[in-house]
């Protein structure tokens, strides 16, 4: 029953796609063809092992499948690799390779070609196809809770879902961002409880105080049976207990008039309707601050919390319970799975619904009202569980398609922790984890402070420009490193906020691309011409590189789309970034005398900008232009 289709990504890997640009996937595809041809249709799908030559006099590719093709059916690889060449059509892709030692293939690309298939993709769209089938994408991101501060594991689900929204957007797909609000439940209850028996009027709140309303709720239910039973077991003194009961007997009374304030709640009462409303207001105000200083879209109408599927609870019940999909289980509802002994807890012995039904009741409008494909779940590592169940029961109960019989693919991007220098999960000195809005603030003076301190400097690009101006760009400077450094590694691993890092124009850094970019843009401005329809001509490595570099980024944009896995394009970005360094200091621009050369240089010089900023805008990165 438990098909674990979600996580199969697409075929992607070394298989081309069919229209590449990249002449690695079309070398890929045709030394494929070219096996086939030799060894016969069983040997479809084969990896033909092409990689960049590591030494120019070896080509640009070497293919090096002939030496375990030859291994294994017991053949000359020498031998074998010959064949491939002959069988192999690269006609405008290379000239004809050559065999060299054990049986290695070396291949140059013919120059005309690459400089053909990069004039092809100097159009709006840079090459990047659109998917084939593109469908509707709910991407479930931020998921701030009411009255509690944003903290960074909302500033990852935020950057890293609209990092994804942008991707795929870009690809061609309808996406929906969606932020799951934790707006319901017993703890906002109980917030609204405790704000009516102090006698405060809500509106006079700020976002801090209700923070610690809430922890102080938090704390007011928390009974400590198991204090109790220890207590009495170790026979503590008559004082103990008698505490320990009186502190156990108040938290079973909170909950128990929390819980009637929800019921009032979920009734309408129009007075707790209204206090509740104001209680969002006040955590949107504050997320609103931070999404903006992200440069993030999140709108209005994306903020869905789990109100909005209170009254869809029941039914969710009522779909397991009629198909017999769930058990009872001492008073509650569970879901089994055949694989594992955990069950899904859908309905709580009193009655109650819980965080996973909601889970379950939003699974079930993204697929079946919102007819989603697929549906990506941004939310901290340690929820993985909850998602694992939460995805299993939707196939169970048959979400898994849409209505019009489409296959959704359920994923669930768990992201690391980020630490405080001590490694250990941010916190301030006075030892309360740290907002959002306050890391933010910082990250937006460091990144003005480096840009101020660099225009002093009278040859900057910068040099002479306002106050207001510079500021702009260290606010993008700050933000962009901060995201950068949330986007430039395998999500999953924690990573030290380290603002002296992060926001150096050295390293693998979001600056160093910025900065790399505004070059570009400041040559292109300098010689006040882009290139426009000139013709390429690559005749020097450093520029044969640059546009092998160039050329990898349509399938970089759809690698990355069928991973989820941002770093690629980050890593795509930082070697084009280091190619064009290397081509600039070998091959001069502006200053060469021959004139089809240097307007070819210019267009080549204006292509990488142009993909960079492209890149960077996919991973929601300003690229100023002057920097
Ligand atoms: N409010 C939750 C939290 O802070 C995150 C919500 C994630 N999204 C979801 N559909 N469960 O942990």
């Amino acid at each position: 029953m438990i098909l674990n289709r979600r996580f199969h990504l697409g075929a992607w890997g070394y298989t081309p796609r069919p229209m590449s640009a990249d002449p690695l996937q079309r070398l890929c595809a045709a030394f494929q063809q070219a096996i086939m041809l030799v060894l016969g249709d069983s040997f479809a799908g084969t990896d033909p092992v092409i990689r960049a030559s590591t030494k120019p006099e070896h080509g640009d590719f070497q293919c090096n499948v002939a030496m375990a093709l030859g291994k294994r059916l017991d053949r000359q690889p020498r031998d074998l690799a010959e064949e491939l060449i002959a069988a192999v059509d690269l006609t405008d892709l290379a000239l004809t390779p050559e065999v060299a030692g054990p049986g290695f293939i070396n291949i140059r690309l013919n120059p005309e070609a690459v400089a053909t298939a990069i004039m092809d993709m100097d159009t709006e769209s840079l090459g990047v196809q659109k998917d084939e089938a593109p469908g509707i994408v709910v991407i479930d991101m931020c998921g701030v809770n009411v009255s509690k501060q944003m903290h960074v594991g909302h500033l990852r689900s935020t950057i890293i879902g609209d990092a994804f929204a942008r991707i795929l957007e870009r690809l061609g797909h309808d996406v929906r961002r969606e932020n799951h609000l934790g707006d319901w439940g017993l703890p906002i209850a109980m917030v609204l409880h405790l704000i009516r028996t102090r006698g405060i009027d809500p509106v006079t709140l700020s976002l801090t105080d209700l923070d610690a309303i809430y922890r102080d709720a938090q704390a007011l239910a928390k009974a400590d049976h198991a204090g109790l039973v220890a207590a009495r077991a170790k026979n503590v003194g008559p004082h103990r207990i008698a505490e320990l009961e009186t502190q156990n007997e108040a938290a079973s009374e909170f909950r128990a008039a929390a819980g009637e304030t929800l019921v009032v709640l979920q009734s309408g009462d129009s007075d707790l309707v209204r206090d509740w409303k104001t209680l969002i207001e006040i955590t949107l105000d504050a997320m609103n601050e931070a999404v903006e200083l992200l440069g993030v879209q999140l709108n209005p109408e994306d903020n869905r919390g789990e109100s909005f599927y209170r009254e869809k609870l029941p039914a969710v019940l009522e779909w397991f319970e009629s198909r017999s999909l769930c058990h009872e289980d001492n008073g509650a509802m569970v879901v089994k799975f055949p694989d594992r002994k955990r069950p899904l807890l859908i309905r709580k012995s009193d009655g109650g619904f819980l965080y996973a039904t909601t889970d379950l009741a939003a699974v079930r409008v993204r697929s079946q009202e919102t007819m989603a494909t697929q549906c990506i779940y941004v939310v901290d590592a340690r929820q993985r569980d909850h998602f694992k169940d939460i995805f299993d029961a939707a196939e169970i109960a048959g979400w898994d398609q849409t209505p019009n019989g489409r296959h959704v693919l359920y994923s669930h991007t768990g992201f690391g922790s980020v630490l405080g220098p001590d490694r250990k999960p941010l916190k301030t000195r006075s030892g309360e984890t740290v907002t959002l809005a306050s890391l933010l603030h910082e990250a937006i003076t460091r990144g003005q402070i480096e840009v101020r301190r660099r225009a002093e400097d009278s040859n900057a690009p910068t040099h002479g420009l306002s106050t207001k101006e510079l500021d702009t760009i260290g606010r993008s400077v700050g933000i962009g490193a901060v995201k950068y450094a949330d986007l430039a590694n395998d999500l999953v691993r924690d990573y030290v906020f380290d603002l002296d890092r992060m926001v150096a124009f050295e390293g693998d850094t979001g600056p160093y691309l910025q900065y790399a970019h505004a070059r570009i843009r400041s040559i292109v401005r300098k010689a006040d011409d882009n290139g426009s329809g000139a013709t390429i001509i690559l005749d020097t490595p450093e520029e044969r590189q640059l546009a092998l570099t160039i050329l990898r980024w349509n399938d970089t944009v759809h690698a990355t789309a069928a991973s989820l896995e941002p770093h690629r394009i980050a890593g795509f970005l930082r070697d084009l970034a280091e190619n064009f360094n290397r081509f600039y200091q070998a091959c001069p621009v502006i200053k060469t005398a021959d004139e089809s050369t240097r307007r070819s240089r210019l267009r080549l010089v204006d292509i990488t900008g142009r993909v960079l900023a492209d890149g960077l805008n996919l991973l929601g990165i300003d690229a100023p232009p002057h920097m």
